[in-house]
């Protein structure tokens, strides 16, 4: 086992719901193994500009499992992409004693991660956004928070668009991935769901809502992924120009990112927490700490990215040529399984709108 006399721990990125459940997880746990912590401020700009705080026994990180942001600050600090900005922080990671950092963030996080890796510094990954589009993982402390969130959200909606007999467009987020917007559609009895990941059928959606209505239902609510650029606010117009139907457009925006954590977030962000020390104290580093079929696993932080982009279909052609067979053969079937995942829920959200 590695010895550590110091770690580091930032979030940085998106903040999201469960981050400080995972920042107080790894402290704890570090702290139990006899390590003293740093929680670094504004992310990877704290280990830059020297803003931390020291840890050193556990009520120091007491009463923050409930709170929703992150009590680290986040930032997305362009300064730690220059050498200049990196040599600061490896200098200021040296002056504290710090022999290893937990990052908690989304894919900017990672790179930030596997940069301080291969200057020495161990560093471990822990999937934190609500958008839950890490491929490598199932999942991303602050995705079920943010989900029950946009429904409560939607319910509000509904009640008044029942009243008024409106359709109100709903767009969520989840950057350019669909997850959000697919699994809030089916909890709110959406009527349409549009996401990037599977193609929409508009004038089919349009001409559904335009029979229910003729059959006389009243309320309609379609959620949009904000993965369709400004698609939510047309579509609202269509809807009402082609059915006659009055159509609301609302965009849920940042209150998506508020809120206290739920149980999934707290515990999945205390398990993941305690398994990015582990690691540590392991030797290992460069890796992101992922749950696949409810067990918490570990992956090459550059494989995880790769499969990013082999899912959203930013992979080159170089890229994919410098793959081994097993290791394209592995992508391969995860997006497959990400995508098929996708495709069942959006054959429910279709059959029972
Ligand atoms: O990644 C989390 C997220 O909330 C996305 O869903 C959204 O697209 C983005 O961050 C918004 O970023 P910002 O907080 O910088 O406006």
């Amino acid at each position: 086992m590695k010895q550590f006399r110091r770690i580091g721990i930032l979030t940085s990125g998106g903040d999201a719901p469960g981050m400080n459940a995972a920042y107080r997880a790894a402290a704890r746990a570090a702290l139990a193994r006899g390590i003293e912590v740093y929680g670094i401020y504004e992310g990877y700009k704290g280990l830059i500009y020297d803003n931390m705080t020291l840890i050193s026994k556990p009520s120091d990180v007491s009463n923050i499992i409930t709170k929703s942001g992150t009590v680290l600050y986040s930032d997305r600090c362009l300064e730690f992409k220059t050498e200049e900005g990196m040599a600061k922080a490896i200098e200021t990671c040296k002056k504290n004693h710090i022999d290893g950092i937990v990052a908690i963030g989304g894919d900017g996080t990672f790179r930030g991660a596997t940069d301080l890796s291969k200057r020495g510094i161990p560093t471990i990954g822990i999937p934190g956004t609500i958008d839950n589009d890490i491929t490598a993982t199932d999942y991303t402390i602050g995705f079920d928070t943010a989900m029950n969130t946009v429904i409560s959200m939607v319910d509000r909606l509904r009640d008044t668009c029942e009243s008024h007999a409106r359709c109100d467009v709903v767009e969520v987020m989840g950057r350019w991935a669909g997850h959000i917007a697919l699994r809030t559609a089916i909890a709110t009895g959406a009527s349409a769901v549009a996401i990037a990941e599977i193609p929409f059928d508009e004038a089919k959606a349009i001409a559904d809502m335009k029979k229910a209505r003729e059959n006389g239902k009243r309320s309609f609510i379609v959620i949009v992924s904000e993965g369709l650029p400004g698609y939510a606010e047309q579509l609202a117009k269509k809807i009402q120009d082609q059915t006659g139907i009055e159509t609301k457009f609302a965009r849920l925006a940042h209150v998506q990112r508020g809120g206290s954590p739920s149980l999934l977030d707290r515990l999945t962000a205390s398990e993941m927490g305690v398994a990015a020390v582990d690691e540590l104290l392991k030797g290992n580093s460069d890796l992101v700490v992922c749950k696949v079929d409810d067990k918490i696993c570990t992956m090459e932080i550059k494989k995880a990215l790769t499969v990013d982009r082999m899912f959203k279909k930013k992979i080159t052609e170089e890229e994919l040529a410098a793959l081994s067979d097993e290791d394209k053969a592995w992508m391969t079937a995860r997006c497959d399984k990400v995508l098929a995942g996708m495709q069942r829920l959006y054959a429910i959200a279709e059959e029972i709108k």
